[in-house]
């Protein structure tokens, strides 16, 4: 077993693979999903064959996500993570969502299940990519997407029960790009969201175990320093929308996943159809940035769903494309995310 969860290894599969050994080296690959600002907002409770996730909303983040909504869209995606590689070692878990509605805050319970015996699973592209997945914030290669590829992630999200749309035509791409960069206007212009923002921009070196560093977000290592203080200080949407509706109309996939209805459980369908679609993503070499802004505010969200003329509720908001490897953001330790 490792503390860094990057360096989580096939051959450290526990031996005997008694429950809790299993569940505390497993763990280790939940917690390599993506979260909103990197917060992991998750927390796992052991007891016996059975694992319990749990929103932790110590690391909720009031202002840019009042209802909880990403949070759990993030536990979704760690869920996800489990799911795969409780796949590939071989068993067949019992996942139950929301399991007890008289406990909130108890989003899965995960059965172990028996262990199957071999052959063992044939394809482990999926598997493999958990560890490689990262987000890519800057320009993508000016390289076109393979069809095949926007396929399999629309059939790996549409799998987990949700909808996904590609955005096709220039009219639609033109149209969301203008309604991000008004959404970050709208959101930097606000004290309180920048100030909730600088709180999880973290230094390029320093250790912490959560968080964005300023690597992940393009900065060098002063400015990645001084980055919080200029975030809380200076009202920066203006460069920053306008980046991103250039970055938006850049491409080279731009794809929306929704939801039709607006529930708990269609959350943790939303995190669990984001990360099936971005392992398939990476499995065919692409990377992924998120726009969300717009889906942040109630009436941008409302008109995103005008653009794109399909009912449901969009999501998440994503680009996706050819990008340099980038470099892993930390995580926390399993001992920290285990009551
Ligand atoms: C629900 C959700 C919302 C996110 N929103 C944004 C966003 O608006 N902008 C952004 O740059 N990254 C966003 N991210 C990406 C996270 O910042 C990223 O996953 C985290 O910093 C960890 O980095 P990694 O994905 O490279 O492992 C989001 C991720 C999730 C799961």
């Amino acid at each position: 077993m490792h503390d860094d969860p990057w360096q989580v290894r096939e051959a450290d599969f526990p031996q005997p693979p008694t429950s809790r050994a299993v569940w505390m080296y497993l763990l280790n690959y939940a917690v390599l999903a993506p979260s909103i600002r990197n917060t992991q907002p998750w927390k796992f409770r052991l007891d016996g064959d059975q694992l319990e996730m749990l929103a932790d909303t110590r690391r909720a983040l009031p202002v840019a996500d009042p209802h909880r909504r990403e949070l759990v869209i993030s536990c979704g995606a760690a869920l996800y993570n489990l799911r795969v590689a409780l796949r590939h070692f071989r068993y067949s878990p019992v996942v139950e969502l929301l399991p007890d509605p008289a406990q909130p805050g108890l989003l899965a319970r995960v059965t172990l299940g028996p262990r199957e015996s071999p052959p063992p699973i044939a394809d482990d592209r999926v598997f493999k990519a958990i560890t490689r997945r990262r987000t890519h914030r800057g320009e993508f290669f000016a390289q076109t997407v393979f069809a095949a590829s926007v396929e399999a992630m629309r059939e790996a999200a549409e799998t987990e029960g949700a909808w996904w749309f590609a955005v096709t035509t220039a009219e639609q791409l033109n149209a969301i790009a203008g309604l991000v960069a008004e959404a970050d206007l709208l959101l930097m212009g606000n004290a309180d969201y920048r100030r909730e923002l600088a709180d999880w921009l973290r230094p390029n070196y320093g250790g912490a175990h959560d968080g964005m560093p300023g690597y992940a977000l393009g900065l060098g290592n002063l400015v990645a320093a001084i980055a919080p203080v200029l975030v809380r200080l200076s009202d920066i949407g203006k460069r920053w929308s306008q980046r991103d509706a250039r970055l938006i109309r850049s491409g080279p996939v731009v794809a929306v996943i929704g939801t039709m209805a607006d529930t708990i459980v269609d959350w943790l369908v939303t995190g669990q159809a984001l990360q099936a679609a971005l392992l398939q993503a990476r499995v065919h070499g692409l990377s992924a940035a998120y726009h969300n802004q717009a889906i942040e505010v109630a009436p941008f969200r409302q008109r995103l769903a005008q653009i794109l003329r399909r009912p449901g509720l969009p999501q998440l908001l994503l680009r996706f494309g050819y990008a340099p490897e980038g470099r892993p953001t930390p995580r926390r330790p399993v001992r920290d995310v285990l009551e």
